[in-house]
């Protein structure tokens, strides 16, 4: 079993790269490769005085983690409860008591999953669950889950660090494969399950991982939070000096299609119409039934007005695909999302703040989308200044695709 360390309690950049090194790929928690965090952790750095850091867009909370670290405070937000539960887990203080007590607390776990001591939970509802994972591991993740149910008390941080080395369990246990930008399943999924294989055992370590993480406490306060980045004001109090974000790109990834594993086990979705429900919220998820929504949406009358978005959206409409309707109302609604987020940042920056947006361009049929160019209008039209798109790297084999750095200052 090579799918290990899908999901770290705690990223640090020097940390991340280990990690990175260990898997060879990039696995679902890691929404952002590994070069954008690296660039996040490079910003923060030179950040010369303590500062309120904001990440609209917390994914994993990398960005809000490593403000911390370096005695910042960080304050993120995202739309996705999951990533809201497990941004608290990564940030959050944890004492040696606590340690300790997880540690012990996973004995007893471990035992009660194995010895059948507990009524094992029901198999989470998701679709085609036989592909995901082997009968035995169901089993044992059943049980297992129950354990740390019946040893620990609801919401508190044991069972919460215990839950983080469930996630990481489930997904090495699984025939997740993460040789492309999406999940997809191992071709080997087909293989006889190893009867040998100590599920117990990888719990266990698991745990020391995680605990490993979990004593390793930031100088910096954090805060995430539930919120949308359409309107950040209602989410977030006080004023920020820096903007430091990956945001989501225009590539239809959808999170919470990456993410419907753990979210399911954690009880954050019970259907799929739960799961197309929340894409739908989401900046640039088409999922299921998100896909099928755009094709009633309206613009709302405060929407972006720009021509050469206007002629992009019109050559992706015309382009020879019979998607490319569906896709250049995609387009828009990104970036009439975007704009709503980029008008809602002024109300929280204080004067001379300045903005990173760590984002890629993207292609629709071949007709290029220069998303950070986009960004700099919008930037400049709410009324930054000193707006700069820095091209970091290529982003793979796609010559055109390209990683930037889009950066401004709020006049305030
Ligand atoms: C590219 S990921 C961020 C990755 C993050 N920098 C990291 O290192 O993991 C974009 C995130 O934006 C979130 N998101 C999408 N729409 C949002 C919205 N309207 N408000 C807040 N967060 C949103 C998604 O749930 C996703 O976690």
């Amino acid at each position: 079993m090579n799918n290990v360390a899908r999901i770290d309690l705690r990223q640090r950049a020097d940390y991340t790269h280990k990690a990175n090194l260990k898997t060879g790929r990039h696995g679902w928690l890691r929404l952002t490769p590994a070069y954008s965090v690296k660039i996040v952790e490079e910003l923060i750095v030179q950040c010369d005085r303590p500062m309120r850091i904001y990440d609209p867009f917390c994914g994993t909370a990398t960005t809000a983690l490593s403000a911390a670290y370096h005695g910042h405070e960080g304050v993120t937000t995202d739309i996705n409860p999951f990533l809201v539960w497990l941004g608290e887990a990564k940030t959050a203080h944890y004492s040696p008591s606590v340690i300790a007590a997880t540690r012990d607390a996973c004995t007893r776990v471990v035992r009660m999953a194995k010895l059948h001591e507990v009524k094992p939970r029901p198999a989470p509802p998701i679709h085609n669950i036989e592909r995901w994972w082997a009968p035995q591991a169901l089993d044992f993740l059943c049980s297992l889950r129950a354990a740390i149910e019946a040893t620990t008390e609801p919401s508190s941080q044991a069972q919460t660090l215990l839950l983080v080395a469930f996630c990481r369990t489930l997904i090495a246990l699984s025939n997740a494969a993460f040789n492309h930008q999406s999940m997809s399943f191992k071709d080997d999924d087909q293989l006889p399950f190893d009867l040998n294989l100590d599920m117990g055992g990888m719990y266990t370590e698991n745990v020391r991982f995680v605990l490993i993480g979990a004593g390793d406490n930031p100088d910096g306060g954090t805060s995430v939070i539930l919120g949308d980045a359409r309107n950040p004001v209602t989410a977030v109090d006080g004023k920020f000096n820096r903007v430091i974000t990956s945001p989501p790109y225009a590539n239809r990834m959808s999170y919470i299609r990456e993410l419907r594993p753990y979210m399911y086990w954690l009880d954050f979705l019970r259907n799929g119409r739960d799961a197309g429900e929340l894409d739908w919220t989401a900046i640039g998820g088409t999922w299921g039934m998100a896909t099928s929504r755009l094709n009633d949406w309206q613009r709302s009358d405060s929407a972006l007005e720009n021509d050469a978005l206007a002629a992009i959206v019109d050559e992706v409409a015309h382009a020879d695909n019979k998607n490319g309707k569906l896709l250049s109302t995609y387009i828009t609604k990104y970036f009439d999302d975007m704009w709503s987020h980029f008008r809602g940042l002024t109300s929280v920056l204080a004067p001379d703040a300045e903005v990173h947006y760590i984002v890629g361009n993207s292609t629709f049929y071949k007709v290029m989308l220069p998303v950070e160019k986009l960004y700099a209008v919008m930037l400049e039209q709410v009324g930054f200044h000193s707006v700069n798109c820095r091209a970091i790297r290529k982003r793979n084999s796609k010559k055109e695709l390209i990683e930037f750095d889009v950066s401004a200052v709020w006049q305030g």
